[in-house]
């Protein structure tokens, strides 16, 4: 038997949560430790199916990988197997990333296509052209995507969109190739730097995290290392946008509050008190007293808008006094979540790449499905504000992003359940 949530709305959003490692960010820092043989240490792993999942394709590689508590400690063979076809490599999206990792250690690779959310089309033609720029030749049979080369070398690089999962393939092949590679419109955001660091940590010289343009000195050989990875920006968003919906008071804590800027200037925009807090007990704090106003997003790579806050902008705007634009500039799919909304009583239309959203006071509870996990998520906080019992159904794929979603929702003062459908 599945199971759904039940959101009572109504509840003013009040208290602290603690925010998890970035499922962004663990998934490819465990595909980086197949680039050095021995034992490296990952903490604050956030406790999401994608982890096992992950964990199951390093296995199927030849590593052996054990996951406890909030650490994953993964031991790499000197010899790796190449076909990262197994089951769980296709459940994943971001199984993709072992593509540069194994392309570097082993100079081949197979990986099955991935999986991951309905959110549009997914191409992966900048992580084929650039790996043929390091010397390899890519071609797609039978499900997977292959790639062979006689060895790496460096390469000038240049990708027509600043794609995360390019930059990382690229960077993680580039970092054992032989001499130089310049990655330009690289993308920018926390989890590449996350990732980077991580690797200069495993002895790589990488130049330019942080910024379009990543230089990768090759070397001959990396070692394992110990690594945190960063607070989850995106789920940090999430509680920010409750709180502003709710009209609440949530401190957020385990989050870089800058990787959060422009999330937090439109949160104060739409009438937000927000405070920052950095060093050991970073995080945010947002305080909503009445009716948010309305408020443009437009996605963008870092530091735009990311477009996995999309969700939540479009929730924010249903209730919010005033009309709001969203223009989604990634994945065209992801404005699906609008028809969900508008069994919620938003009152919200798409043209291409816009929605307009007029907001009402308040929304009506229904029956919704998720499509994604961020939608999903987005549907919740709609609930939070409809009136009456809302149904969110599909809810596994929430469960893939939010660790104890349900718990912290009630320990915030949200009238939530999980429910057998
Ligand atoms: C990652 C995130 C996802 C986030 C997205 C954009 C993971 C596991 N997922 O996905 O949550 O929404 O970044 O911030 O980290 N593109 C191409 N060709 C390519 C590669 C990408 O055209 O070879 C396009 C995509 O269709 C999309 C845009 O580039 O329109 C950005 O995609 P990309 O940054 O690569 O997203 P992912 O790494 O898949």
């Amino acid at each position: 038997m599945s199971e759904h949530f039940r959101v009572h709305g109504g509840a003013r959003l009040v208290g602290e949560v603690d925010v998890v490692g970035a499922k962004n960010s663990v998934l490819k820092l465990m595909a980086a430790a197949l680039l050095a043989e021995g034992t490296t240490t990952l903490t604050n792993c956030p406790d999401i199916l994608d982890v096992p999942l992950m964990a199951d394709a390093l296995r199927s590689l030849g590593c052996e990988v054990e996951l406890e508590g909030d650490v994953a400690r993964i031991t790499t063979p000197r010899e790796l197997s190449y076909h990262a076809d197994s089951e769980a490599m296709g459940k994943l999206r971001a199984s993709i990333c072992v593509l540069g990792p194994l392309v570097g250690r082993c100079k081949r690779a197979v990986v099955a296509l991935p999986g991951g959310d309905a959110i549009g089309s997914r191409p992966l033609d900048m992580h084929q052209s650039g790996l043929e720029k390091l010397g390899a030749k890519t071609w797609i049979e039978h499900g997977c995507i292959v790639a062979e080369a006689e060895g790496l070398h460096g390469a000038q690089i240049w990708l027509d969109f600043p794609s995360m999962g390019a930059t990382e393939n690229i960077l993680m092949a580039a970092v054992l190739a032989n001499g130089t590679t310049v990655i330009d419109n690289a993308a920018r955001e926390p989890e590449i730097v996350d990732l980077c660091l991580m690797l200069t940590q495993m002895g790589a010289r990488i130049e330019g995290a942080g910024t379009s343009t990543l230089t990768v000195h090759g070397v001959t050989e990396l070692k394992p290392t110990e690594h945190r990875v960063i607070g989850d920006r995106i789920v940090g968003a999430t509680w920010g946008f409750a709180a502003a919906m709710t009209r609440g008071d949530v401190r957020v804590r385990g989050v870089n509050p800058h990787h959060l800027d422009l999330v937090l200037e439109k949160l104060r925009m739409a009438g937000a008190e927000v405070t920052v807090y950095e060093g050991e007990d970073e995080g945010f704090r947002v305080v909503m007293d009445g009716r948010p106003k309305a408020v443009d997003f437009v996605t963008l790579p870092y530091p735009g808008f990311a477009t996995d806050n999309q969700p939540f902008a479009i929730a924010l705007s249903a209730v919010s006094e005033g009309t709001s634009m969203i223009t989604e500039n990634l994945f065209e799919a992801r404005f699906r979540f609008i028809d969900e909304m508008i069994r919620l009583g938003a009152d919200a239309r798409t043209d291409g790449h816009h929605a307009v959203i007029r907001g009402v006071e308040k929304l009506s509870s229904a029956p919704v499905w998720a499509s994604d996990i961020r939608a999903g998520a987005g549907l919740v906080l709609a609930g939070l504000c409809a009136d009456g019992a809302t149904e969110v159904y599909e809810i596994f794929h929430i469960e893939r992003g939010y660790p104890g979603f349900v718990e912290n929702l009630r320990k915030l003062g949200a009238d939530v359940e999980r429910v057998s459908s």
